[in-house]
């Protein structure tokens, strides 16, 4: 059966101590996940090993990286491979966002070979897709949002695929407060599982955990996650605030 997440991505805010005391105050708050349910915090890679050792132990709730390179090792001057990352027992990694794909000209090729280091190493991708606002404006989203799944996921292997978390995040939603509607969410996260179904086959499909993204609060969750096809989000902007997130913990389904 596929997982509920809640995944916090902290992009790159917050100093070391501020990210300590976040931490720290959330895993004090109470939320409970089930087997089936999961958190996700994706930090700035200075505190990777720092957010791993104050969540070793604890049950369905696990460090990720924002990115890693799509290269083995080497020469790659500024670059973190997965290699790198697993040594310090980060398994799984944010692929794709759309920030890296706008400013550091992420192409889908380049995704997929992010997505397969990581699914060669048993590491899980949380591969990020959604479109922009003139897009949307245009009713062409399912056809982009198609075109990004096809390019980097659709060489993986029926096996394979299941192990990727897809986050589904129309940019316009992202950082603007302007959430896509709880119904929008679903009819394209519907979209995608159709496509994956037809590409693979409904096993699979329902398998594939597809995350929303894109101005979730503690206000909004329980509504957006109550949907059939959104299984968790993928959060900014409330992540950063201990008790918002936990109530996004809270909400999963
Ligand atoms: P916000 O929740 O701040 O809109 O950001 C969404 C996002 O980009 C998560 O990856």
């Amino acid at each position: 059966m596929r997982k509920q997440i809640a995944a916090a991505n902290w992009k790159m805010n917050l100093t070391y101590q501020q990210a300590e005391k976040l931490i720290d105050d959330l895993l004090a708050l109470p939320h409970q996940l089930n087997d089936n349910q999961q958190a996700i915090f994706a930090v700035p890679f200075p505190y990777l090993q720092m957010v791993a050792n104050r969540l070793a132990g604890k049950q369905n709730v696990f460090v990720a990286a924002q990115n890693c390179s799509n290269k083995k090792s080497g020469a790659y001057t500024g670059e973190t491979s997965l290699e790198i990352l697993q040594s310090i027992g980060v398994n799984h990694v944010v692929i794709g966002h759309s920030e890296r794909r706008e400013y550091f000209n992420e192409n889908n090729q380049l995704l997929a070979e992010k997505v397969d280091i990581c699914l060669s190493n048993n590491a899980t991708p949380i591969f990020c897709c959604g479109e922009p606002l003139s897009v949307r404006e245009a009713n062409e989203q399912d056809a982009f949002v198609a075109k990004q799944l096809q390019e980097s996921l659709y060489h993986l292997s029926a096996e394979d695929i299941q192990k990727v978390v897809i986050a589904y995040e129309p940019i316009w939603a992202i950082g603007t407060g302007k959430t896509a509607t709880s119904q929008q969410a679903q009819d394209i996260q519907a979209f995608i599982r159709k496509q994956i179904a037809t590409q693979y086959n409904d096993a699979v499909a329902n398998n594939i955990s597809i995350l929303y993204g894109g101005s979730v609060k503690a206000s909004n969750a329980k509504e957006i996650f109550s949907q059939a096809d959104v299984d968790g989000g993928l959060v900014g902007g409330a992540s950063l605030i201990a008790e918002e997130f936990n109530t996004i913990i809270n909400s999963l389904k």
